[in-house]
């Protein structure tokens, strides 16, 4: 085990750390920008190695036969790379709305986020949901208009819709020389330089720049020059200035114009990353205190997943470190339990390609193996104890009840139910009344169930039946009016066991309001996802 790194130390490595995540809608190209990043930063070599697409050499989530089938990325794990002397980790978000309570665990461990736009399309469905989430969270967004290279809308009307759908002021740091499908360079608005992009074939190499003086770009671009400088004038008279302060308020977004296929704007978007993006801070414990980034090693799981890689067959949790120094070979305390939890095998998990991690610092994601006690939203620690406040649980919207296809097969049923329900795949209800071996598997979006026979079949060789139930709506009760509830017609209460809350199940809105109205005094309490 290396020495205890001091205090110094530790907040220098802090101030170099960028831990982010890129949100985006299906198909606006985070795979690519991912895999440009990632060229960028020479943290690999061959451009598409970060890929989990189907066809394509799959590193963040190769190991999962639904998503090569459907060609999403449902499994986060993380990047990590070094540029300009920063440590970055990119956080990978799934990219389907089904799994968004996945992406509200991981965006708990990013400082900062990158949205992605469409530049034809806007502002998407998706995207908008996981911009919800960094509003929740007050992380800051950093908006990146991608697909500059092709056909698109105007800058100032995406400007525009940015604005009316976040709420937050756009600030273009960049902005783009010439339409969409027509795209030249970019004027930098930071550091009053005018950069001319070069298409280089493929575009799996880093993008030729050049830099143009206004003159020059008056001679080669012309009207396309002549026309954003136009626009640039009009940016600056509506005061559309970077603001630092804003921007970490979650008030504004820098926004960059880029083509993440060509690479165009890639660099400058990690440049953006160094420069404006927070780096790791003291993060509050439940009681409100911040845990400051010197103090001794704590650590929040965000993930955890089972074999991931069928050749390991292991258990692993995706730990944000919070504060200290982690040091392999150290031995934690889970603050869920408080019974100790060995390191010796962290890992620096990066799809299935792993690396040992002597070292972490605040920022970090750690991948611990053998990770069997823990779970999503847990605590770690080194000396005196600290609990970060739990992850919440997202509003089920989709029931249905799970049984074992064969009878003899309830042991493995029983242990994959638990196992999914401890890396927070599905969240599971029970009842007394249902019994335990007909749980009511309850999901944020349907093709979570989906995920859940695939994996009880593949890894716990248990088959499965689901009956989808006819309920829509959860709210979270108590005892008492559990009582009264479970005389009503369409409604049940269940206990959920991630965290033992009552949730009680309604068909409908108009059936959970006529309750309502006759039962004034139940507690029926929102769920996140409602609030
Ligand atoms: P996702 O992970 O957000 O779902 O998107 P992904 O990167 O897979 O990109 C979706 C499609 O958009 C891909 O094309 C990709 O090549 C394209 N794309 C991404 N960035 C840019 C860009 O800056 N400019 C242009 N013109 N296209 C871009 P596809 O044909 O759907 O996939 P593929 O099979 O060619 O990879």
């Amino acid at each position: 085990m290396t020495t205890a790194a001091t205090g110094d130390d530790i907040m220098a490595e802090a101030r170099r750390r960028r831990t982010f995540a890129v949100i985006s809608h299906p198909d606006a190209g985070k795979s690519t920008m991912t895999e440009a990043l990632a060229l960028h930063a020479s943290a690999i070599i061959e451009a598409g190695a970060v890929h989990g697409k189907a066809g394509r050499r799959g590193v963040t989530s190769d190991w999962m036969e639904i998503e090569r089938a459907r060609g999403i990325s449902i499994t986060s794990a993380a990047l990590r790379f070094e540029y300009r002397g920063h440590m970055f980790n990119l956080v990978d978000t799934p990219g389907h709305a089904d799994f968004s309570e996945d992406t509200y665990r991981v965006l708990a461990a990013v400082d900062c986020a990158v949205m992605l736009i469409d530049a034809a399309k806007g502002m998407e469905p998706q995207t908008m949901k996981l911009f919800e989430v960094c509003r929740h969270r007050r992380i800051p967004v950093i908006t990146f208009v991608n697909k500059w290279d092709r056909p698109g809308r105007e800058a100032l009307e995406l400007l525009d819709e940015i604005e009316q759908r976040t709420g937050l002021r756009p600030t273009p740091i960049t902005w783009p020389v010439g339409i969409a499908g027509d795209f030249h360079g970019v004027a930098d608005r930071l550091e009053d330089r005018i950069i001319r992009y070069v298409r280089t074939p493929g575009g799996a190499t880093k993008a030729l720049e050049s830099e143009l003086t206004p003159a020059q770009a008056e001679a080669e671009l012309g009207d396309d020059w002549r026309r954003a400088e136009e626009e640039i004038a009009l940016l600056a008279e509506i005061g559309a200035d970077h603001d630092q302060k804003e921007f970490e308020a979650h008030q504004s977004t820098p926004v960059l114009f880029g083509a993440a296929l060509s690479n165009f704007g890639v660099a400058r978007l990690l440049d953006a990353m160094v420069d404006l993006a927070p780096p790791p801070s003291p993060r509050d414990d439940v009681a409100g205190a911040p845990r400051p980034l010197a103090a001794p090693f704590s650590g929040l799981v965000f993930k955890v997943q089972a074999n991931m890689d069928p050749a390991h067959r292991d258990r692993i949790a995706f730990v944000r470190v919070c504060s200290g120094h982690f040091r392999r070979g150290m031995v934690l305390t889970h603050a869920a339990t408080g019974r100790p939890f060995a390191t010796k095998y962290a890992q620096a998990v990066f799809g299935q390609d792993r690396a040992t991690i002597d070292d972490a610092f605040p920022g970090d994601v750690v991948g611990l193996v053998n990770a069997g006690a823990l779970r999503p939203g847990d605590t770690l620690y080194e000396g005196p104890a600290v609990t970060f406040p739990p992850i919440p649980s997202f509003a089920p919207e989709h029931f249905a009840v799970a049984r074992s296809r064969s009878s003899g097969k309830a042991k493995q049923f029983r242990r994959g139910i638990d196992q999914l329900d401890a890396e927070g795949v599905i969240q599971v209800l029970r009842s007394d009344l249902r019994g335990d071996q007909a749980p009511v598997l309850a999901a944020v979006g349907p093709m979570q169930f989906e995920v859940v026979q695939h994996r009880l079949a593949a890894e716990f060789g248990a088959e499965i039946t689901l009956d989808r139930l006819d309920y829509t709506l959860a709210r979270r009760t108590d005892a008492a009016s559990a009582e009264r509830l479970a005389r009503q017609r369409g409604a049940e209460v269940l206990t959920r066991s991630g965290d033992q809350a009552l949730l009680a199940l309604f068909t409908d809105r108009w059936r959970m309001n006529s309750i309502k109205a006759d039962h004034p005094d139940l507690l029926l309490a929102p769920l996140i996802a409602d609030t």
